[in-house]
């Protein structure tokens, strides 16, 4: 399975998205990281579903939205329609989440399911065959900018090796506190799907950022 870098947007310049995506296009990025925040499941508030639909105005990328929110099944028929192409909703939110993830794939697209860090991976046990992604949470999640959590090495490896045994097709996605001394770690345990925020762009030289993560990856 090839690796992906997706670069989380909520590190991006809020006031000149466009600009930013338009760098991201041009850096071979195919996929962009969303981050949706309710200021309820998290103490923040990011990303509304206008804001999902004004960016697949300017861009074909794929639209990656991470949904940090209460009762999720509220707003997932209106970000498929604003143009998502994988919503992953919290495990932590869903009250059933077997209805939940197929409910997003009914719309034919893709449905991933977080974890926050001390949620046990074995919670997803009857549904990995429905899964187009894991996203196993390295920091907790609402906000960019924080450390990757060490113990979170072994929640990888472990769900490397549930993919392994059950011949799983679903992405390893890891999100949080991603840099340049750890990627590779988080590759060589089993991540396929990278989420990168601050990392990407820090010091506002995107285009070098994602050069440096490519050729550490050998991409
Ligand atoms: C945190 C978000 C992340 C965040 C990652 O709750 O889910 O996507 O943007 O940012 P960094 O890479 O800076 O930790
Ligand atoms: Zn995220």
């Amino acid at each position: 399975m090839s690796l992906i870098i997706a670069p989380s947007i909520l590190s991006a310049d809020a006031c000149n998205l466009e600009k930013d995506i338009c760098i991201l296009e041009k850096s071979s990025i195919t996929s962009i990281h969303i981050d949706v925040m309710d200021g309820n499941f998290v103490p923040n508030i990011a990303f509304g579903i206008d804001q999902i639909k004004a960016l697949r105005k300017i861009t074909n990328m794929e639209l990656d939205v991470h949904l940090m929110v209460n009762d999720p099944d509220r707003y997932i028929e209106r970000i498929i329609e604003a143009g998502a192409s994988c919503i992953t909703v919290h495990e932590e939110a869903c009250d059933h989440l077997y209805k939940t993830i197929t409910f997003i794939k009914s719309f034919g697209i893709k449905a991933g399911v977080a974890l926050n860090p001390a949620t046990n991976i074995d919670n997803l046990k009857y549904v990995y065959k429905l899964l187009n992604k894991v996203l196993i949470m390295t920091v907790e999640p609402g906000f960019g900018g924080q450390k990757f959590i060490p113990l979170m090495k072994e929640k990888i490896n472990d769900t490397r090796q549930i993919k392994q045994l059950g011949k799983y097709d679903f992405q390893i996605q890891v999100d949080g506190g991603i840099d340049f001394d750890n990627i590779m770690e988080v590759v060589a345990l089993g991540a396929t799907d990278i989420v990168i925020g601050s990392s990407v762009f820090k010091d506002r030289t995107i285009e070098n950022n994602i050069k440096k993560f490519y050729d550490l990856l050998d991409l």
